[in-house]
């Protein structure tokens, strides 16, 4: 349940590809800290609507939109939707992403394609659409990858150059944005349990072995890193890219 004292009551959120995984923990986080939050989702919309009646159960108001991250004219439809819907804009989390991984022989134009679609251009004009509706105070958080810190393994080339567009894109926009009181930052997950990364997949093996943690993270520590970006206390930080990958990438 949320109080106006909540840290973020009055505050509006979307977050895209807020279904499942580290969306959907970072849009259960952003509600319990008071916000109310949209989400898109693409192909899962039992759990998008059961993230919403989760919201609503513990007292928050959620609201899920079909809307494909690859496609502009559709992230652009649900970017004014929530905006109108809430009553404005005031935080943005471009989580939505997809994973391509293929040996180099083997990757299609297809899957690179689809990879720079969602990773790269839908975080790019989902950043400019809220942007329009954001006032100073604005804060808009990618979620990209410790790839773009460290490659560790073959055939991850297309996902580590789509995921090291977001850092540069983080950077560069820092300089559009600031002028408008809006910051932009970038959280680099490293191996986090999702759908997308399952504990019990065929590569959890070797990725123990490379986490000086011994473990893979919990979507809810990332969501709360996305809780402090989202949150005054950030204001100074723009253009950065921090890294949660439990020593991963060091
Ligand atoms: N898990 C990790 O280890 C890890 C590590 C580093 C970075 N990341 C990044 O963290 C983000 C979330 O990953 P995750 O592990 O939570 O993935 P996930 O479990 O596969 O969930 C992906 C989420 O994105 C949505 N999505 C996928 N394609 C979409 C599209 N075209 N349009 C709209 N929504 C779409 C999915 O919704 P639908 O099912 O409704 O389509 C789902 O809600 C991604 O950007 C990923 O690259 C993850």
């Amino acid at each position: 349940m949320t109080s106006p004292n909540s840290p973020f009551s009055g505050k509006r959120a979307l977050v895209t590809g807020g279904s499942r995984g580290i969306g959907a923990a970072i849009v259960r986080r952003l509600a319990a800290d008071g916000a109310q939050v949209a989400l898109t989702y693409s192909a899962s919309p039992d759990a998008a609507a059961a993230v919403v009646r989760e919201i609503e159960a513990n007292g928050g108001s959620a609201l899920a939109i079909k809307a494909d991250s690859g496609d502009v004219a559709q992230l652009q439809v649900a970017v004014n939707k929530a905006a109108e819907q809430m009553g404005g804009l005031d935080i943005l989390v471009n989580n939505a992403g997809v994973m391509v991984f293929a040996p180099f022989d083997e990757m299609t134009a297809t899957d690179f394609d689809r990879a720079i679609n969602v990773n790269v251009r839908g975080m790019y004009f989902a950043a400019q659409a809220a942007a329009r509706h954001m006032q100073p105070g604005g804060r808009i958080i990618n979620i990209g990858s410790n790839t773009a810190v460290k490659s560790t393994v073959a055939g991850s080339s297309v996902y580590t150059l789509s995921k090291t567009a977001v850092a540069g894109m983080t950077r560069a926009l820092a300089h559009d944005l600031g002028p408008r009181g809006i910051t932009i930052n970038n959280v680099q997950p490293g191996p986090t349990v999702t759908d997308m990364n399952p504990a019990d997949g065929p590569r959890a093996a070797w990725i123990l072995a490379q986490l000086p943690v011994g473990r893979m993270g919990d979507a809810a520590e990332i969501a709360g890193l996305v809780s402090y970006l989202a949150g005054p206390q950030s204001g100074y930080m723009t253009g950065a890219s921090l890294t949660m990958d439990g020593g991963m990438s060091t």
